[in-house]
């Protein structure tokens, strides 16, 4: 299967999976990289590895609308069987994620439902959670609400910061998702109607 990356910042989660794809038995192929800033380190790493990048400059385009249908039209040109949102900082457009449901994974930091949208660390540690982590999520309409695949939980020190919290949970999300990404390309992973299926089981 064919992978299309799609990033927005330092593109940590992108390192992870190129790494594992360049494992000898990796089943995925990762086709390109697309980013939403031009000054998005994501970039860099991905040339690095020799994989075909593309922008769609989200400050260029007029609407949602308008820049969701660049993106698609960049996608639909590598036609990936999995779209993997690594540390993707843009709301897609119903229309763009009903067009590749079931394709479309995202990463989201926090132990979903819980805390979705921004600033997930501090937001857990105002709330004196013990547990917080990440989840990896089939993504649709609903915003951070897709059915969750898999989840990684990090213990919460009383000496946290919301820096110190987010490293944790960051070296989780790169061993996770590219375990999932794994079994999304051997074809165990499946989105049904609201519920994720993992070798024919719910979620
Ligand atoms: C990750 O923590 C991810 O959960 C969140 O944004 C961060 C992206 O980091 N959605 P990176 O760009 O992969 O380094």
């Amino acid at each position: 299967p064919s992978i299309l990356i799609l990033a927005s910042g330092s593109g940590s989660n992108l390192q992870a999976l190129i790494d594992a794809s360049r494992e000898r038995d990796f089943p995925g192929k990762i086709v390109a990289v697309g980013c939403n800033r031009p000054q998005a380190f994501a970039l860099e790493r991905a040339a690095q590895a020799n994989i075909e990048t593309f922008v769609v400059d989200h400050t260029k385009h007029q609407s949602r609308e308008e820049f969701d249908g660049a993106l698609m039209a960049e996608i639909l040109r590598h036609n990936p069987d999995l779209i993997v949102l690594a540390g993707f900082m843009r709301i897609l457009t119903t229309d763009f994620v009903r067009a590749f449901r079931g394709k479309l994974l995202n990463v989201h930091p926090s132990l979903l439902p819980k805390y979705t949208g921004l600033n997930t660390h501090q937001r857990a540690l105002d709330a004196g959670e013990a547990i917080h982590g990440t989840s990896i999520h089939f993504v649709t309409e609903e915003l951070d609400g897709g059915p969750v695949i898999a989840q990684a939980e990090v213990q919460v020190l009383p000496e946290d910061t919301a820096e110190s919290l987010e490293e944790r949970v960051q070296a989780r999300e790169h061993v996770l998702y590219p375990i999932v990404i794994r079994w999304f390309c051997e074809g165990r992973i499946q989105l049904g109607s609201d519920f994720a299926m993992f070798d024919g089981e719910l979620l």
